[in-house]
């Protein structure tokens, strides 16, 4: 990292995120190089979330336009069809900490049109796959993360979800955006939604302990502003890198900024709040709320509740 910036508001992270100065990846890096001649190095390339300029900008006007066809009312009721039809157990701090990582990517997968057979298999496999995409300087990790995403492959090219079809009609206006393009990204939104989704609807169960009265939106609001899901994210200009803070004491900004900022918030926000009020309802023992710890990341903050 550079010591010759020290990064001290949020502010100084935002004018850094608009400034195109700043890129993803290393200039000379496009792919980490475990990642090379893998499957998961070619989705890797391919990914918006690691591209800049006009592919970059292309990319995420198609993903953008196309997480917004689904309305906040049709997100919510998918989440609530997930939650209410997924064998998922709930017996313990443990269990409610598994359902949280879990519902969220069944969302994502049922739009796509992903038949889920086992979902704890299911959350294994994305956990792996977004490990290697966060964490590709370790080997081990890299050639885990490959097999999980070759099998997730197998299950996303039969898939025919709404999800995956606007995304096919929306890119198909543009050469530049091919069919394999569509899959890698259609499979880099469960690693987008993976700990953020999760770390957020942990954070707001958490924060009802000590604020049991407020509203769901109420929580979420305080949950993004004081407990931002994500913590970090990088840049590099040259060979320099930064790694650039999300959360502040007093503000933070949970979704980035720049033409990189998450497009998949109001996702996000409805899903957290469908689950959040769903759970509210049951009679969740509030002693599973009370033992917490911080699942291991490097950039994401999210609080696993444990007996
Ligand atoms: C609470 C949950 C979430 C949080 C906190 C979050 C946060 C973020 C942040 C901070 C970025 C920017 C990273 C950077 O600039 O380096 C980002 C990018 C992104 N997010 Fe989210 N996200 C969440 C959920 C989602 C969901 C549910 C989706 C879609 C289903 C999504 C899709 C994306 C995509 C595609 C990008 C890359 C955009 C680009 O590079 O242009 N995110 N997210």
């Amino acid at each position: 990292m550079s010591d010759e910036m020290q990064i001290e508001s949020i502010y100084q992270v935002k004018k850094i995120l608009l400034d195109s100065h700043y890129q993803v990846r290393p200039i000379d890096q496009k792919v980490p190089k475990l990642l090379q001649g893998l499957l998961i190095g070619e989705l890797f390339a391919k990914l918006v979330r690691m591209n800049e300029g006009e592919y970059h900008r292309l990319l995420k006007r198609h993903m953008t336009l196309t997480l917004m066809a689904f309305s906040q009312e049709y997100m919510a009721k998918i989440t609530k069809e997930v939650i209410t039809t997924t064998d998922v157990r709930l017996d313990s701090p443990e269990a409610l900490t598994k359902a949280i990582a879990t519902w969220p990517i069944l969302v994502v997968a049922k739009l796509i049109g992903i038949k889920v057979v086992d979902p704890e298999l299911f959350l294994t496999q994305i956990t792996l796959f977004s490990a290697a995409i966060v964490q590709p300087h370790d080997q081990k990790v890299v050639l885990l993360g490959n097999d999980a995403l070759i099998a997730l492959y197998e299950m996303l090219l039969p898939a025919k979800g709404p999800l995956k079809q606007t995304f096919m009609d929306v890119c198909a206006e543009s050469s530049l955006i091919d069919e394999s393009t569509v899959n890698d990204n259609l499979l880099g939104l469960f690693f987008q939604t993976l700990d953020g989704t999760s770390g957020l609807i942990a954070a707001m169960l958490k924060h009802l302990l000590s604020e049991s009265s407020l509203s769901s939106k109420a929580l979420l609001n305080w949950s993004l502003q004081h407990h931002a899901p994500i913590k970090n994210t990088k840049r590099f200009r040259g060979k320099e890198m930064l790694i650039l803070p999300l959360q502040f004491k007093e503000n933070a900004l949970p979704f980035g900024s720049g033409r990189h900022e998450c497009p998949g918030q109001f996702w996000a926000k409805t899903i957290a709040i469908t689950i959040v009020e769903y759970l509210r309802a049951l009679p969740i023992e509030k002693c599973w709320l009370l033992k917490s710890r911080y699942k291991t990341s490097p950039n994401a903050q999210v609080l696993e509740f444990y007996s």
